[in-house]
């Protein structure tokens, strides 16, 4: 099995070096990563299924840690990283989560369950915290002002939704003219924003449990309040799926993988 490198730590935002540009401004430069293993990766894509049944066998508490880092890792909207993942280790709570997903098979044999938490009540904190983390001295304006102002209007919905609808109305009008960014413009929309980047981070822990030699099964099947409730979830976060993960038992693939024609889903414009 393998198993970790090193343990797991936060990444260090330092890779690179500054670079001269023609201004005489140092500009950050990352070098391109070393050759990578594209059969690798097919390997780990393909192999990952919706697995039913676990077996008994615990997942290290290391490989779950890694395997969390690099679903952290996940592209997500203008690095407000909306997301949040619950453990949900204590045998009481798991004990309620198991029979909130409805007692499915996946959710009752899973070594680990994985509460994943979409948060549009973030985003501002993060805003900042970006500025905080901004690597090697002074933010760059350019920067500083799409944290300070662009962030807070874009995402912001006032009371009752009443600046978000506004927003859409102006962004409607003048999006007649010009290429505008349609959204988002209500609770509904910012939730769905949330979402997309959570679940890019639940896709990257999902196939890190593959490569690791685990298995997952996201589940959507669960009742969503009991859930918030068991985790006391505020405001402003939703839960997108619960992945049930561990060792793949025998019987845990209930059925061949279907897919259809790519032609279906696949276009070239
Ligand atoms: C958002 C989402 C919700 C899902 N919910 C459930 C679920 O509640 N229970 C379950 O057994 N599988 C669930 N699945 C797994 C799908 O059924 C599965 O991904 C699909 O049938 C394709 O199979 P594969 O993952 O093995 O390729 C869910 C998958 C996704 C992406």
């Amino acid at each position: 099995m393998t198993r970790p490198a090193t343990p797991h730590k936060r990444a260090t935002a330092k890779k690179g070096a500054a670079k001269g540009t023609k201004s005489g401004k140092a500009r950050y430069h990352e070098p391109t990563p070393a050759k990578t293993d594209p059969q690798a990766f097919e390997q780990v894509v393909r192999s990952r299924r919706s697995v039913r049944r676990f077996t008994n066998a615990p997942i290290p508490s290391d490989v779950l840690d890694a395997c969390l880092d690099l679903a952290l890792l996940a592209p997500n909207s203008s690095n407000l990283q909306p997301w949040a993942f619950y453990k949900v280790q204590t045998p009481k709570k798991k004990q309620a989560l198991v029979r909130a997903c409805l007692n499915q098979n996946a959710a009752r044999t899973a070594a680990e369950l994985i509460v994943v938490v979409a948060r549009t009540d973030t985003y501002l904190e993060n805003a900042k915290d970006n500025l905080r983390a901004w690597p090697d001295g002074e933010v760059p304006k350019l920067v500083r002002d799409y944290y300070t102002k662009l962030v807070p209007l874009m995402y912001s919905q006032g009371p009752l939704g009443a600046l978000g609808l506004a927003k859409g109305v102006v962004t409607n009008a003048i999006g007649q003219f010009r290429p505008m960014i349609r959204g988002p413009f209500s609770a509904a929309e910012l939730k769905v924003w949330a979402v997309k980047s959570t679940s890019l981070a639940a896709e990257n822990l999902m196939l890190a449990l593959r490569a690791y030699g685990y298995d997952s099964c996201p589940m959507e099947g669960f009742d969503e309040a009991r859930v918030a409730r068991l985790l006391r979830l505020p405001r402003g976060a939703s839960i997108p799926m619960v992945i049930a993960a561990g060792m793949r038992a025998d019987d845990g693939i209930y059925h061949p993988q279907i897919r259809f024609d790519r032609a279906r889903f696949v276009f070239t414009v």
